[in-house]
């Protein structure tokens, strides 16, 4: 197969304020962003539209910032959560559990808090929305739903996991997410080349593509969290809907 590898010079990095010229103009009630926090112009900007700010942070330092620069609402990440950290402020980025974040963040900001990580049942999201949460943010329960993008090979390699193979790794993006730890994350941290985001990002693109069209699990980058135990069936309002139901019985 052939593959065509970019340019370092053709990768762009994308700036977020000309899809600020879009979300004003369709007039978005609500925008939720994570890598990051918006600058204080872009801040009061869509703040004058009415747009509601949802950010997101992995330590108490990031929701303090967030907070003070206006944003409304502040998602917590704990190290649980599958797919990309959003953390912003340091090179090493916090290791923070989510019970230890979440409830020294609700100790910290008064905005209303978004947990995200881990929740996969009634019990884990009445846990942290005893922990301060209001809203509760799901990734990983969605992850063998009917509308899920994930081929038959990548759900049958996540129902076959175990919970030693999940990890955190820059091997694919150049910046850490959580996914499950396999021959290309185990090449790639063997070497000293892991490129900053976007660049590892675009270079591993086209190998990623190639290895979900031959169905290999070795060299997809397969997201995931730390909560695996129940892989739902069915559609994502079924599974919503299931887990609602099983809240309000607590
Ligand atoms: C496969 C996958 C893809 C994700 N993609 C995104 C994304 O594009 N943007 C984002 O903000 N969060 C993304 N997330 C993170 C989720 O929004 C959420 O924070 C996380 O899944 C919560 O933890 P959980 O996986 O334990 O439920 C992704 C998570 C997974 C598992």
């Amino acid at each position: 197969m052939k593959v065509n590898l970019p340019e370092i010079d053709e990768i762009q990095v994308n700036s977020y304020h000309e899809q600020l010229d879009v979300i004003i103009s369709e007039n978005c009630k609500i925008l939720s962003f994570t890598f990051g926090n918006l600058d204080q112009q872009s801040i009061e900007r869509l703040k004058n539209n009415g747009t509601i700010l949802i950010g997101t942070c992995t330590s108490v330092n990031e929701a303090l910032i967030l907070e003070q620069s206006g944003i409304d609402i502040i998602c917590v990440q704990g190290i649980e959560a599958g797919g990309h950290r959003g953390s912003f402020t340091n090179e090493n980025i916090p290791q923070i559990g989510g019970l230890s974040l979440l409830s020294q963040v609700r100790d910290s900001v008064k905005v209303p808090i978004i947990f995200a990580g881990g929740i996969y049942n009634a019990r884990t999201l009445l846990a942290v929305k005893t922990l301060g949460a209001e809203g509760f943010q799901i990734g990983s329960l969605l992850l063998n739903s009917e509308e899920s993008a994930l081929k038959d090979f990548e759900k049958l390699r996540l129902k076959k996991l175990k919970e030693g193979e999940i990890t955190l790794t820059k091997s694919f993006s150049g910046r850490y997410a959580r996914g499950i730890r396999n021959t290309f994350v185990e090449e790639v941290e063997n070497t000293d080349f892991i490129l900053p985001y976007p660049y590892q990002n675009k270079l591993t693109g086209e190998l990623r593509k190639a290895a979900r069209i031959q169905n290999n699990s070795e060299f997809v980058n397969l997201w995931t969290g730390q909560s695996i135990s129940e892989l739902n069936e069915g559609s994502t309002t079924e599974i919503l809907g299931n887990l609602i139901e099983e809240v309000e019985k607590n």
